[in-house]
C-alpha cells in the first residue's frame, strides 16, 4: 500500500493510494483508524470497521452499491482501504437544490430552505431505482450520513449503476438514519429489496467480526421491521438529513 495523497475536504484522515495486486495496481481510499476524529456517540477506532461491514452487507445482499472495502495495515497502522471511484461530480439529474417551481416531475421534495441569497429553495432527488437501492441500504446499516456528495457515479454514462461511499458512521444501535433519499419513506419494500435484505442477513458472521454483539442484533432488528413495515420514515425529533448536505 502506497499513499499518493489526503482528501483534505474529508473529515478523518482519509488517504488516496496504491495497492499492488497480481492483477496490477488498484487506485484505493484509506482511512486509517488512528486518523479517525473522535465522536460523541460511536466508541472510538471502529469508523473503519463499519466502512469494511457496510462493504460485506452490500455485496451479501446483492445491493452492490459499496466499492470492494478490505481492512489493511497501512503506513499509519490498521484501516479500511476501498476501492476508488472515478466518479462524475454532475448527479444533479439525481439529486440536486432548486427554485419550488422548477422542480421537476417525478422528483420528491426532500427539504426546504433559503439560498444565500434569501431565495427559497428546495433539495430533492429523482426517482431512480438506484439511489432507492441505496435507501434501502441506507435503512438497513444505518447509514448517519448520506449526503449527495457519497452517492458516487462511475462512468460518464449517466444510466450506468451507481455506488456509495463513508459508511463510517452506520450501525449505530440507535436509529441514526440521516439521509438525503427520504423520497420512498413509508412505502413497502418490492419483492427484489426484499429478497437483497433477506440475504443481507442470512448470515451475519462476516459482519459479526467487524461490530459489536448488540449492533448485529440491530440490524437484525432493522432488516426485520424493513420486511415487515417498509423504508422508515424520518423521525419527528432529531436530525433527518446530514450536514452539510453534500
Ligand atoms: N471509493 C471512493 N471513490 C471515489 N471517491 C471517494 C471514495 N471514497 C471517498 N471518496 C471521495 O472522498 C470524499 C471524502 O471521503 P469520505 O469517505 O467521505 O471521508 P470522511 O469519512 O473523512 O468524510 C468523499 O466525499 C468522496 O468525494
Ligand atoms: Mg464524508
Amino acid at each position: 500500500l502506497t499513499l499518493t495523497g489526503r482528501l483534505l475536504t474529508a473529515s478523518n484522515a482519509t488517504f488516496v493510494g496504491t495497492v499492488e495486486t497480481p492483477d496490477g495496481p488498484v487506485e484505493i481510499v484509506h482511512k486509517p483508524i488512528r486518523g479517525e476524529r473522535e465522536l460523541w456517540d460511536f466508541p472510538t477506532g471502529t469508523l473503519a470497521l463499519r466502512e469494511v461491514a457496510a462493504y460485506r452487507v452490500s455485496a451479501a445482499g446483492g445491493f452492490d452499491v459499496v466499492p470492494y472495502t478490505v481492512l489493511v495495515e497501512g503506513p499509519f497502522g490498521p484501516g479500511s482501504a476501498q476501492r476508488w471511484v472515478e466518479a462524475d461530480e454532475e448527479i444533479d439529474d439525481l439529486v440536486d437544490v432548486v427554485a419550488p417551481g422548477d422542480l421537476a416531475d417525478g422528483w420528491f421534495p426532500v427539504l426546504e430552505g433559503e439560498s444565500a441569497e434569501g431565495d427559497a429553495v428546495v433539495v430533492a432527488h429523482a426517482d431512480d431505482p438506484r439511489l432507492r437501492t441505496i435507501a434501502v441500504f441506507d435503512a438497513l446499516v444505518n447509514n448517519a450520513d448520506r449526503k449527495a456528495g457519497h452517492v458516487l457515479r462511475s462512468s460518464a454514462d449517466r444510466s450506468g449503476p451507481l455506488l456509495a461511499c463513508d459508511h463510517g458512521v452506520s450501525f449505530h444501535v440507535d436509529d441514526k438514519l440521516r439521509t438525503l433519499l427520504w423520497g420512498w419513506a413509508g412505502q413497502p419494500l418490492t419483492t427484489a429489496e426484499q429478497a437483497m435484505v433477506a440475504a443481507a442477513l442470512a448470515d451475519l458472521d462476516p459482519v459479526a467480526e467487524l461490530l459489536a454483539e448488540e449492533e448485529v442484533l440491530a440490524l437484525q432488528e432493522r432488516g426485520a421491521r424493513l420486511l415487515a413495515e417498509g423504508l422508515p420514515r424520518p423521525p419527528e425529533r432529531g436530525p433527518a438529513v446530514p450536514w452539510p448536505l453534500w
